[in-house]
């Protein structure tokens, strides 16, 4: 017997979920459970700026080269346009509104962000920041070396790079051990 002599007569049965079709996802979003139904091809940063109004993460060239849109999954930073809403159900997500202590202080990553003005337009900067913030969580001193890998693939198209790496030195403590090109 072939294959298609297996498929059921009734089309129904073997019907493809809808463009529009909703599953339902359940996260922890900035250390709140929220349960979002997303369509199938929606990618987590239009779920959270759509669905929650969360517009930190920003799109960029919607294609993994540009780290506009960098959000927190699970501690490790992800691309949001890249990133399926539908296939996160359960992990914890944050993004950089989530940085803010609960009284309102903002991290010491975004406090070194902003001494340094290290941004013009900022529409790359929570990018920028987050990466850093997923640096930091494994590797709380880390080096030169290490920061310039955390950001590669993060374009400023304002050219704020000397400022930003002023910031992620400091805040790294690195400022004094600047390694030699
Ligand atoms: S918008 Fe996601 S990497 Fe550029
Ligand atoms: S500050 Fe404008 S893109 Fe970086």
């Amino acid at each position: 017997m072939s294959g298609l002599e297996e498929l059921p007569d009734d089309p129904e049965a073997v019907k493809m979920p809808d463009a529009d079709d909703r599953v339902p996802v359940r996260l922890g979003v900035n250390g709140r459970a929220r349960t979002l139904r997303v369509r199938p091809t929606q990618t987590l940063l239009d779920a959270l700026r759509e669905q929650l109004r969360l517009h930190g993460a920003r799109s960029g060239c919607g294609v993994g080269m540009c780290g506009a849109c960098t959000v927190l999954l699970d501690g490790r930073a992800a691309s949001g346009c890249l990133t399926l809403a539908a296939l996160c159900d359960g992990t914890e997500v944050r993004t950089v509104e989530g940085l803010e202590s609960p009284s309102g202080e903002l991290s010491r990553v975004q406090e070194a962000f902003l001494r340094h003005r290290a941004f013009q337009c900022s529409y790359c900067t929570s990018g920028f920041v987050l990466a850093l913030e997923a640096l930091l969580a494994v590797d709380p001193a880390p080096g030169e070396t290490a920061i310039r890998e955390a950001f590669s693939g993060h374009i400023c198209r304002c050219g704020s790079y000397s400022r930003i790496m002023g910031a992620a030195l400091e805040v790294a403590g690195a400022a004094d051990r600047r390694e030699q090109a």
